[in-house]
């Protein structure tokens, strides 16, 4: 069998009618290679110096491990001479990056989470980076790029990615004309398509939630896992399995691979706070990827990429994953409102 490299897969998709600029394209090209290099010292742990905390904490106040830091300049020194951005976010920088004056500017914008599921860096479980590509108004070109700029919902997402670091290293990745998956080969170091338009099957008995804060979720979240819970004498009339690896990447890459319904619902902890996951760079591109695999994304009452951000860092309610589940859960949420 003939491999098809990511370089291949891209050059076809921008030969597509508008399917795919060639500084996206390019683009894409570097994220990847960031992510090989991220790879690389995730896969090095103790030998390499890269576990453990750092003494800092991001922007959401949460600790910074040493790879959070270590990924997020990876992907800020890949991406910024390029040419094809003029600017980049990330969950762990406060503000905004504007690619400095030293290097041509390009018209689109970068987000990434660089490091998640950062729980299990230390303790050998997968791990990964997300993204998400935007562009940056037309107006902007002849003024500095600010957060307003990347305040676009996520229906507005040229592409969306993310690489997860388990087992294998496999970078899933949308530019809007379905989800398609590729293999790190490390003898030859290239990205090699190994899952072509992945479908997420429609429904699923299997679930994913952090099930310890069961006390505080709301009433329609409750209902949805009491009613799985209850299995073959229950509503449902069937058993349902739980998984939750605690990293969004490894627990969605299983949704696409088998079905499942993902969750990090709003919960009664910090009732002031829209959920846990960040809307522009966990959320969207995942959403994105989902619907692309023919899935289904919501906040529990909207569509996740209709969503108007009003802050870089805001963090939104998620329900994801095989289309009936989500509409299930959506149409509970929707209930408790009347
Ligand atoms: P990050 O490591 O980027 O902060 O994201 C972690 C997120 C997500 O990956 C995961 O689904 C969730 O946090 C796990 O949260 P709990 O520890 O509350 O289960
Ligand atoms: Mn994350
Ligand atoms: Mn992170």
């Amino acid at each position: 069998m003939k491999h098809k490299t990511l370089t291949q897969f891209l050059i076809e998709q921008q030969r597509l009618e508008n399917a795919l600029p060639a500084d996206v394209r390019l683009l894409i090209e570097v994220v990847a290679r960031a992510c090989k290099t991220i790879s690389h010292h995730v896969s090095k742990g103790a030998l390499g110096n890269v576990l453990g905390s750092l003494d800092s904490s991001n922007v959401q106040g949460e600790v910074q491990k040493k790879l959070d830091v270590l990924s997020n300049e990876i992907l800020l020194e890949a991406n910024e001479w390029g040419g094809n951005l003029a600017a980049m976010a990330s969950e762990e920088m406060d503000s905004i990056y504007p690619i400095p004056h030293a290097y041509p500017r390009g018209g689109y914008l970068l987000l990434f989470d660089p490091l998640d599921g950062s729980s299990n860096i230390d303790v050998n479980v997968s791990i990964g980076t997300i993204f998400s590509v935007l562009r940056a108004p037309a107006e902007a070109d002849q003024r500095e790029i600010e957060e307003a700029d990347f305040l676009q919902p996520g229906t507005e997402q040229v592409a969306a990615g993310y690489a997860v670091y388990g087992p294998q290293t496999v970078l899933v990745l949308t530019v809007g004309t379905g989800t398609f998956g590729f293999t790190l080969d490390r003898e030859t170091h290239s990205w090699i398509l190994t899952h072509e338009k992945i479908s997420i099957p429609e429904d699923t008995s299997e679930f994913a939630i952090n099930a310890s804060n069961m006390r505080h979720w709301a009433e329609p979240v409750r209902r949805y896992i009491d009613e799985c819970l209850a299995g073959t004498t229950g509503p449902r009339e069937r058993n349902f399995n739980m998984r939750w690896v605690a990293s969004m990447v490894a627990d969605v890459h299983r949704i696409l691979c088998r079905g499942g319904i993902f969750m990090y619902p709003w919960d009664a902890r910090e009732p002031e706070r829209a959920g846990k996951l960040r809307l522009m760079y966990e959320a969207n591109p995942m959403a994105f990827i989902v619907e692309q695999a023919g899935g289904a994304a919501t906040n529990g009452t909207q569509r996740i990429m209709e969503l108007q951000p009003q802050q870089l860092h805001e963090r939104v309610s998620v329900i994801l994953g095989s289309r009936n589940e989500v509409e299930r859960v959506t149409r509970y949420h929707h209930e408790a409102q009347r």
